[in-house]
């Protein structure tokens, strides 16, 4: 045990991570502390820099790969908390801890009749972790949600605030997984929810699991109710087959290149976007490749997603990566695109 400042950190020496990534992947980290409260997280940090270690935040680890050891502080962020900050006529902003699960938030809103999450229901990890990669699906981001994204300088110690046009949201992106990348741990994330419904279910999977309702009026509840449906039907559950969710994004094309694609390949689903731009899918183009339901040394190609990898008790890192990489290889022959991982790689 080890006391910094104010607050205890326990910090663990040596400490395995596989309870600590959905992959359940092997690795090890130099030391490992669970922070409840900004001043633990403050300590933790000041405990790392003394000793010249790299601070390494982890919410559920559901979308990292561990290909190795980690010479690092690893976090593991639980600082708790869901706060109502403002309330202007139907708008209403909350304050969530960073360490809050995703999901038990999305559902807890949709109890107190507040909206907007609900197509983003059932993605696993936590709060904090949910703008580094501006979670999305079936249509809505979080970035639609985020009012403000409050964080800890790790080198500092200072508090910072972002305003959502400061995290540089894009696909899968945010400015967390860029210039501020390793710099910041976020502490609390500011929702702008609505206690006015706003139905967002055009994305193809989600009409059709809606199709038992035409003409009626369908409410956040029922969105909830099919997303959790349709996600649990394709997306293995980590806890039972490990994996990251989608491994790979799904590549956008400039109009030329992309209606020189879709005139090669006429069945390749495609999303325009409104730049003009398509967004193509990558799990169809894997399954063409021959990938889906692949199996070796005890790693694989989920058999109802393409997208998803599942460690079936291999627990390499690196092994997942070379599966990763050939399969990338096979889709830059055929497709001649060029995928990209979704999940960050550590070690
Ligand atoms: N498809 C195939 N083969 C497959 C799976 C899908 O051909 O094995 C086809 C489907 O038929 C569909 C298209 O590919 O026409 C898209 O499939 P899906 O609706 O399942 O979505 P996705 O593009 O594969 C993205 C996100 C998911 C998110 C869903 C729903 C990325 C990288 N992934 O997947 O996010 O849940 O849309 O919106 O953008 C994640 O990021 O971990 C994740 C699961």
């Amino acid at each position: 045990m080890a006391y910094y400042g104010r607050s205890p950190v326990r910090i663990l020496h040596g400490e395995a991570l596989q309870p600590f990534n959905s992959l359940a992947l092997q690795a090890s980290a130099d030391a490992l502390v669970t922070v409840a409260t900004t001043e633990e997280l403050l300590a933790a940090c000041r405990w790392a820099q003394q000793r010249d270690l790299s601070v390494v935040p982890l919410g559920q680890g559901s979308n990292v790969v561990l290909a190795g050891d980690l010479n690092a502080l690893v976090v593991l962020q639980q600082i708790p908390g869901i706060e109502l900050i403002d309330q202007r006529g139907d708008t209403v902003t909350l304050r969530v801890g960073a360490g809050e699960d995703w999901h038990s938030l999305v559902q807890w809103s949709m109890e107190q009749g507040l909206y907007g999450l609900e197509n983003l229901a059932l993605i696993p990890g936590t709060v904090g972790a949910a703008p580094i990669q501006n979670i999305g699906a079936y249509g809505v981001e979080l970035k639609s949600f985020v009012h403000a994204v409050h964080a800890i300088a790790i080198a500092t110690g200072e508090q910072v605030s972002l305003s959502a046009s400061e995290c540089e949201f894009a696909y899968r992106y945010s400015v967390f997984k860029g210039r501020l990348q390793d710099r910041l741990v976020i502490t609390a994330v500011d929702l702008r929810l609505s206690r006015r419904a706003d139905i967002h279910i055009a994305y193809p999977a989600l009409a059709a699991q809606l199709a038992d309702f035409p003409g009626k009026e369908i409410t956040p509840q029922q969105v909830f109710a099919a997303v959790v449906a349709i996600r649990s039907s394709k997306l293995p559950d980590p806890a039972v087959f490990p994996n990251a969710g989608s491994f790979f994004k799904n590549p956008q094309l400039p109009a030329a290149q992309a209606s020189a694609l879709a005139a090669r390949f006429p069945d390749l689903p495609g999303y325009p976007q409104p730049d003009g731009s398509v967004k193509f899918a990558a799990a169809w183009m894997i399954e063409y490749c021959g990938w889906k339901a692949y199996r070796e040394q005890d790693l694989g190609v989920h058999p109802e997603h393409a997208l998803v990898l599942v460690n079936y008790g291999n627990n390499d890192g690196r092994q997942l990566l070379g599966l990763a990489g050939r399969i990338a290889a096979s889709v830059r022959e055929t497709f001649g695109i060029e995928l990209h991982i979704e999940p960050r790689v550590y070690g």
